[in-house]
């Protein structure tokens, strides 16, 4: 196996995001633009190279690539500068050099496989080409039959240069021996007095070695510049990804209106009705139904399981097997153990509810005192009646029953009633009377 050395450029200038934000901070499908770059880029040794301002940044390319070296590139002088500041991990030697872009989120990692392979097939540099519908911006490049003879970027194109349809999308990738050799006879005497990445195919060629182009969609390598773009890319994922859960086996009723993350997992014969959302860090098993409207994220949905419709299921929130959550049921921070069922109106937070309980409609676990939160344990088969409010911490035992509109403060044996209510009081015919005297008074 080749080794791999991938180098992402993610110094954060954004600023046709209109943004606080750095570009490669935004996200799509619920991943920054940098973390889907790197997932994709993971079979590979990885630097990172930053911008001077990069705290954040360098916190998310740990987060995805825990191995990561990180280069620090003090002034914006050009890509191939830019991959110069990782010179010390190109000094490791690796067989092949992969310089990617941080805001090209769409990229797969079997393109770069392919782009790999060009070189190992013996071509010095390897280039993504694509034919976008303007080209303007973009460096062109000259090819004749299959070779890559040179880039020319849009500012230094003559008007000939510049009606070449196939386009540079910005991803490469070196022959590791010959790299830095290559990289560090890159000048600067161009328009921008910047050092071009793209001046390496020439350079290559002078030293009698191959350059090849392999043309991709433009979807693949559209870096995103503004917020446009950034939705674009979101409608691009949503379909992939949508593609990929039909093809897994998922049943979506309609989904064009199915919104997923990067990272939601969905067993085989799970059943999605229209307009879900599934934020970040969601599972779902096998033969659950997800109903319309609900909103999950950071939660697992156990075998054959209903949810919703307008379900709202927040981080921490496991349902076992047979769960059932119901129409404006909120689950936060809480097991729902085997068959256990909350129907309607309820709000389970730093909970566990035993195997076979039944949440009444309108059940509040008071979890928050205003400063601290506290936990609410029920436990198996109890009977949680309409309108109760359990005050946590607090404990239900097996079996026990809370009667309707209780406030429970302390906690309830096993198998026990409570039931906290002032005693009803009844007045025999006191309705009747009323409306007597109220037709008096209209007379
Ligand atoms: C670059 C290519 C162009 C290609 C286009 C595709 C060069 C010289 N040109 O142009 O051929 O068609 O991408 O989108 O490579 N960066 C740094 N430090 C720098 C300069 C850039 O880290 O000093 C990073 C940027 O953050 C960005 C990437 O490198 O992620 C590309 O830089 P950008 O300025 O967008 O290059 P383009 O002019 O778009
Ligand atoms: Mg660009």
């Amino acid at each position: 196996m080749r080794t791999c050395l991938a180098i992402v450029l993610a110094a954060g200038e954004g600023t046709r995001m209109r943004s606080s934000r750095p570009k490669v901070l935004h996200e799509v499908a619920g991943r920054s633009l940098l973390g889907h770059v790197l997932t994709a880029a993971g079979n590979s040794a990885i630097a990172v190279v930053l911008g001077p301002e990069h705290d954040d940044v360098s916190a998310e390319a740990r987060l995805f690539a825990p191995e990561s070296r990180l280069f620090v590139q003090a002034q914006r002088r050009g890509t191939a500068h830019a991959v110069l500041a990782a010179r010390a991990a190109i000094e490791t030697g690796p067989d092949d050099l992969l310089v990617i872009f941080g805001d090209t989120p769409l990229i797969r990692p079997q393109t770069l496989e392919r782009l790999r392979s060009a070189i190992g097939s013996g071509a010095a540099v390897a280039v993504l080409g694509f034919k976008p519908a303007d080209p303007t911006g973009y460096g062109r490049l000259v090819t004749r039959g299959d070779e890559l003879l040179s880039i020319v970027e849009h500012a230094d194109a003559t008007d000939q240069e510049r009606a070449i349809a196939l386009c540079n999308g910005g991803l490469m990738v070196f022959d590791g021996k010959v790299a830095l050799s290559i990289l560090e006879r890159i000048g600067n005497a161009n328009s921008k007095g910047e050092f071009y990445l793209t001046d390496a195919v020439k350079i290559a060629r002078d030293m009698k070695r191959k350059t090849v182009a392999l043309e991709v969609t433009e979807d693949e390598v559209s870096g995103i510049n503004t917020k446009a773009q950034l939705a674009g890319a979101e409608a691009t994922m949503q379909q992939r990804l949508r593609q990929a859960a039909l093809d897994a086996g998922v049943t979506l009723v309609a989904p064009e209106t199915v919104h997923l993350s990067a990272d939601t997992r969905l067993g085989r014969d799970v059943t999605v009705e229209p307009y879900v959302v599934f934020g970040p860090g969601v599972t779902v098993e096998e033969g659950a139904t997800v109903r319309s409207f609900s909103h999950l994220a950071g939660a697992h949905v156990g075998r054959n399981a209903i949810v919703g419709p307008y379900a709202r299921l927040r981080p921490g929130a496991k349902l076992e097997e047979g769960v059932h959550i119901g129409n404006f049921v909120e689950v936060k921070e809480a097991t729902i153990e085997a068959g256990a069922k909350a129907n309607h109106l309820a709000y389970i937070g730093d909970a566990r509810v035993g195997a076979g309980a039944n949440i009444g409609a309108g059940t509040i676990t008071c979890n928050y005192d205003g400063a601290a939160k506290h936990r609410t344990d029920i436990g198996k088969g109890a009977f949680i009646g309409s309108n109760s409010a359990l005050v946590a911490p607090v404990k239900i035992g097996d079996g026990a029953y809370v009667g309707s509109g209780s406030v429970i403060t302390k906690d309830v044996p096993a198998d026990a009633l409570a039931l906290e209510r002032s005693p009803q009081t009844i007045k025999e015919g006191w309705a009747k009377r009323l409306r007597e005297l109220k037709a008096l008074v209209k007379k």
